[in-house]
């Protein structure tokens, strides 16, 4: 549910182009204008109790939110996620849990926001991207489609490249290299030529826990507390 449904064809290239195309997920745009109940196709108003700024009227919103539900047509209040800074901070533990769904409706804001009480009769999920304004929820709704998207399966063909990317198990991803073996002087790490499987995980592991203990203190530390060592002072995952 947008003010710009134009903005969502851009999801209409690449992976998930693709998977829109082998009918695994779809991606409805509707225009919450054309639920305006007034002849100049209004849709906000001012605040009351003063103050700058625009509010996005209760009745489109409404409106519009009916007939996506009537349209989808189940008996199940289908999960319905307003985009606000306001929200739950999206991660992927959050996803996947969205993943499961059938449908989900996404309402993107715009203006100063959107009128409580339409809030308060359809929204079911509060979910931000991260804490910063945007200027609506349009790149925040798409930011959740893409990432959700993912956990669809059947979007990506690598059946793996869903679990064993950054933050699966909590970590961030390790370097990867590609030819050629020698550039700017810079070669490939040696035990990647090496073709020892075991020895490639071990270093591509070790690589995975020294660059989150760099870049991501934070889950870093989140990730010594949750596991424990074997014996031989090994990670167990
Ligand atoms: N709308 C404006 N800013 C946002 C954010 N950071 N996350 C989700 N929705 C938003």
């Amino acid at each position: 549910m947008t003010l710009f449904p134009e903005m969502f064809e851009s999801l209409k290239l690449s992976i998930l182009g693709r998977a829109i195309k082998n009918n695994i997920i779809s991606i409805d745009a509707v225009n919450i204008r054309d639920y305006a109940f007034n002849k100049h196709n209004k849709v906000d108003d001012y605040t009351y109790g003063g103050g700058a700024g625009m509010l996005m009227q209760a009745e489109p919103v409404y409106q519009c939110h009916k007939a996506i539900s009537e349209k989808i047509g189940t008996d199940k209040k289908i999960r319905t996620v307003y985009l606000t800074p306001q929200g739950q901070v999206l991660n992927q533990t959050l996803a996947m849990e969205l993943a499961k769904e059938d449908e989900l409706i996404l309402l993107c804001g715009h203006y100063e926001g959107i009128d409580e009480r339409v809030l308060e009769e359809t929204v079911t999920d509060y979910i931000s991207i991260g804490d910063y304004v945007l200027t609506g929820g349009e790149l925040p709704a798409m930011v959740l489609i893409d990432t959700v998207s993912r956990f669809v399966e059947g979007v990506l063909n690598n059946d793996e490249s869903a679990m064993t990317e950054s933050f699966s198990n909590g970590l961030l991803e390790y370097p990867q290299y590609s030819r050629p073996e020698v550039w700017h002087d810079k070669a490939v790490p040696e035990i990647l030529m090496s073709g020892h499987h075991e020895n490639v995980e071990k270093w591509r592991f070790e690589q995975s826990l020294e660059r989150t203990k760099e870049r991501r203190p934070d889950l870093y530390d989140e990730f010594t507390k949750t596991h424990t060592k074997d014996k031989k002072g090994r990670w167990i995952l």
